[in-house]
């Protein structure tokens, strides 16, 4: 590239953000992030009045870094994440990312849906993962701003991709609040029947070290029951109460307190990687679902949801790779909360149902509200 035109580039981009410091209400500020090919991956950056700043990424839309204060103020990255597209196309255990057309496990990758059966990728033993081989977090999606600090992705899967019927337009719109909020809100049509679930990946950190495990973060989670599973982490239909199990979460908990329990289930996920049937006022009733907090540094994070379940995974294959420029990310260095429907529900007529037709719009939204505590 011509000097003279990447220096241009370069004053461009450094007016662009510091106009996004001075005044916060600036909207989301764009820069490339790095290429897949012929194509620009962007970044979208948003910023509150308090500092807080989220970057999402057009692929896989992907949040790849949420940083808020800590007691003092002290702001940190606290989602695993890299700062170059890179690492993620090595191939990431989905940071960050927007997973789907059905995230979490499909038994042996098939359903049957109005007398038809359908074969997906089996992409984690014989089961379907995270929407196969290629899921939608390793797709580019096209992102639009919108009023305020927010942004909206796009992505329309074919019919057929991965084996799923019908074209699914997809929508994930990334809201950052003045009251340090961050909504993520998922909206999806199709062509022909097909099942959808749509969720975020992120791995949470809230000491902002990610050298440190998150063995000592402190966990609620509003749910009386939750879906027991077989040795390849499919539910065997069983919503199996908490009470007298270490997946009583229900007062908070050092999640570290009861992850080494002899217990089956726990053997089974290699520690929690379990599906939580929330408490709700009602299906599809936005409410609390957990509450995650740090000691440490104070940082704690509510998350509420429209979704009926909360999929707790405490970074168990988390073993190191890849590695980005000076970050490794070790053994249970990171925890996801993600809300979603549970999993298998295409195989389990039992769970509330995960179909969408033609003619209706699938709606959910998460809320991440971020506190600290003396
Ligand atoms: C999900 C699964 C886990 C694991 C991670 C990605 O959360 O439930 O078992 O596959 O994704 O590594």
């Amino acid at each position: 590239m011509p000097k003279i035109r990447l220096i241009l580039i370069i004053a461009a981009a450094a007016l662009s953000s510091a106009g996004a410091v001075s005044a916060h209400a600036a909207g989301p500020v764009k820069a490339p992030f790095g290429r897949v090919g012929d194509e620009t991956v962007d970044a979208y950056t948003l910023r509150n009045r308090h500092g807080i700043e989220a970057k999402i990424v057009t692929w896989g839309a992907t949040l790849v870094s949420l940083t808020v204060p800590d007691r003092h103020g002290k702001l940190a990255n606290v989602v695993l994440g890299f700062d170059s597209i890179d690492p993620y196309l090595k191939g990431v255990p989905y940071f960050g990312a927007t997973v789907g057309r059905y995230a979490n496990r499909i038994a042996h990758g098939r359903f049957t849906l109005d007398g038809k059966t359908y074969q997906l990728p089996q992409n984690d033993g014989p089961n379907s993962l995270h929407g196969g081989t290629k899921g939608f977090d390793k797709r580019l999606w096209t992102a639009e701003p919108q009023a305020g600090e927010a942004v909206r992705l796009t992505y329309v899967s074919a019919n057929d991709e991965e084996g799923y019927p019908g074209a699914l337009t997809a929508h994930v719109t990334y809201r950052l609040g003045d009251d340090d909020t961050l909504s993520i809100e998922f909206q999806a049509t199709t062509t022909a029947p097909t099942p959808v679930n749509l969720a975020n990946h992120a791995y949470f950190n809230l000491t902002g070290d990610f050298t440190r495990p998150i063995l000592d973060h402190v966990l609620r989670v509003d749910a009386g029951r939750f879906t027991p599973v077989d040795a390849t982490l499919i539910p065997t239909g069983e919503l199996r109460a908490v009470a007298g199990t270490p997946f009583d979460f229900r007062k908070a908990e050092r999640i570290a307190s009861r992850i080494e329990d002899k217990d089956e289930q726990l053997a089974r996920g290699h520690g929690y990687d379990h599906n939580w049937v929330l408490d709700k006022p009602s299906p599809g009733a936005m409410s609390l679902a957990a509450v995650l907090s740090d000691p440490a540094s104070g940082r704690t994070m509510e998350v509420r949801t429209t979704q009926p379940g909360l999929q707790f995974y405490s970074g168990n294959f988390l073993d190191g790779k890849p590695a980005g420029a000076g970050t490794v990310f070790q053994h249970r260095t990171g925890l996801c909360l993600e809300t979603q429907h549970f999993p298998d529900s295409p195989n389990q007529p039992a769970f509330p149902s995960t179909i969408l037709r033609p003619g209706e719009t699938y709606s959910e939204k998460t809320v991440l509200t971020f506190k600290t505590s003396k």
